[in-house]
């Protein structure tokens, strides 16, 4: 602890001395205002981003986000916050217009021990333009994202946060106790009823839960903040309290140039600042001090630090888009498979693949491996995944036991000498199972829900048309990129489904490879 405090004690005086002073010469009358700290990653050389742009018929959705190494917490939380703000925005889609929707992504601390974003979302169409904007923290120490409550000490200091954002309102913007917005309003009426029946001390305590109740049963929002003590150090407490303080403008908080808290308000919630398209509040370095947890200190300090040193970074930004990058427990997510290849045509496909920013999943021939080595090579390098799909294609229940386990090895093999690794899961040829195969196999067996057929009708319509009838969240769709007539349903396929918010995602992401077992077949994902 006590290692802790003089820590505290430097980042502050730090903080002070360097940053306050140049921010003195402000206009006396003029309102209070904060600088918030918040950067683009492209000031990071050593962070990539990915960027997706998909307009459909008159839609168009757009998102970045960093990618932090293979299947890294905060890529992964950062893409499906994006992901699920992204199917709500398609679902609700006005049927006139050019609604848009843009996703990005700011720094706001980047360190040894934090990393902390700010998802941007601005949307646009015939229901006017709207903003929601959020933040993640990843903490290196617990290899956890956590939510901006995980920067508070704990729920009474969330509160205290809002009884000093109450004051600037008050005081910087001559807001009334009637005008204070939404949960800073509400924190603050019951401060100043609390401290009533202190001064009064006349009520009663036994008086006190019912009324208090009361009050709750009433509210019109029912899941307003209610004073809790949850222990934010705890990631699942802080997820909750997070939740019961979603309308908090906290949400979108930053460290300011100060040392202090920016915090963002709705303009519209704030009268007096006239006609301004955004207010940050500032909460003083000293009322910010006794409110941080050690997250929250180590998040300040490398926010008034700079994001100057990328060698102490919290995560390998030279690593490519691999693995997991979405959540598909909170997701409507759809894993297209394609077997038999790869083939003359299998470019093209990952061509189509790349516009929707989809992963798939390609159930590949062991022997075709050296005829096509390019191909596979940028297949494992853009993200997607590829199964075992045996060697030539035998179906392996007319092979005897041996002979199913040289033929899955020497498939795995060939994949492995590509990919680094053996692949994760086996796609039969045909379907055809029996026990000796499901002992042989080390993988878990991932057969499809959805059949487009294209094998047998070469009908590029035809195969977007069952794709699209009969997908469903959770669905595994079986086409084979070998032939062209399949290829060219492709874009059809993403862009009905993209339309209707799906996500395509590799089946490893789709079932979670965890869950899975040597030998289990899965043919979908579906819930309930
Ligand atoms: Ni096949």
């Amino acid at each position: 602890m006590a290692a802790i405090s003089l820590q505290r004690k430097l980042t502050v005086s730090a903080a002070l001395g360097l940053l306050l002073v140049p921010g003195c010469h402000s206009v006396e009358q003029a309102l209070p205002y904060a600088e918030a700290i918040q950067l683009s990653p492209d000031t990071l050389e050593n962070l990539a981003t990915q960027t997706v742009s998909v307009q459909v018929d008159h839609s168009t959705v757009s998102y970045r986000y960093p990618v932090l190494g293979e299947s890294h917490p905060l890529t992964i939380e950062a893409r499906t916050t994006m992901a699920e703000r992204q199917t709500a925005f398609l679902e609700d889609l006005p049927d006139h217009g050019d609604p848009a929707l843009e996703q990005d992504v700011e720094l706001l601390a980047v360190s040894e021990h934090v990393l902390g974003i700010r998802i941007t979302a601005d949307s646009s169409g015939t229901r006017g333009e709207h903003s929601a904007s959020s933040t993640l923290w990843y903490d290196t120490a617990g290899g956890e994202v956590l939510p901006w409550t995980a920067l508070f000490e704990d729920e009474a200091s969330v509160e205290a946060a809002h009884l000093e954002v109450a004051k600037v309102l008050q005081e910087g913007y001559q807001l009334s106790n009637e005008q204070l917005p939404g949960l800073v309003g509400e924190v603050h009426a019951r401060a100043a009823e609390e401290e009533d029946s202190v001064s009064a001390g006349a009520s009663p305590p036994a008086e006190e839960p019912s009324e208090a109740a009361g009050e709750a049963a009433e509210s019109p929002e029912g899941n307003a903040a209610e004073t809790g003590d949850a222990d934010l150090r705890d990631p699942e407490q802080a997820w909750e309290a997070a939740e019961r303080w979603a309308a908090s403008p906290l949400a979108d908080l930053a460290f300011s140039t100060a040392g202090g808290l920016a915090v963002r308000m709705d303009p519209a919630d704030v009268p007096s600042a006239g006609r301004v398209s955004e207010v940050l509040l500032p909460v003083e370095p000293e009322e910010t001090e006794p409110v941080l947890s050690e997250l929250g200190y180590h998040a300040r300090s490398a926010a008034v630090a700079g994001h100057t040193d990328p060698e102490d970074l919290a995560f390998d930004g030279t690593l490519t888009a691999k693995g997991s990058t979405l959540d598909c427990q909170r997701l409507k997510c759809v894993a297209l498979t394609f077997d038999d290849g790869p083939g003359e045509h299998t470019e093209e496909l990952l061509d189509t693949l790349g516009e929707y920013d989809a992963k798939a999943t390609f159930y590949i021939l062991g022997s075709l491996v050296s005829e096509f080595p390019e191909v596979v090579e940028r297949t494992h390098a853009e993200g997607h995944e590829m199964g075992n799909h045996t060697w030539k294609h035998d179906d392996l229940t007319t092979l005897s036991a041996d002979g199913v386990t040289k033929d899955l090895e020497r498939t795995d093999k060939a994949i492995a000498e590509v990919t680094g690794q053996a692949p994760p899961t086996l796609r039969p040829p045909y379907g055809a199972l029996n026990g000796d195969v499901r002992k042989a196999t080390p993988h878990p067996i991932i057969l499809w829900d959805v059949d487009t057929m294209d094998w047998q009708s070469r009908d590029t319509a035809a195969v977007a048309g069952h794709a699209l009838d009969e997908t469903v969240p959770g669905s595994v769709v079986l086409f084979h990129d070998i032939h062209k007539s399949s290829v060219d349903a492709i874009p059809a396929v993403l862009e009905g489904l993209h339309a209707q918010g799906y996500h395509f995602v590799t089946v490893s992401d789709l079932f979670g490879l965890d869950g899975m077992t040597a030998g289990e077949v899965h043919t979908d994902a579906r819930v309930g």
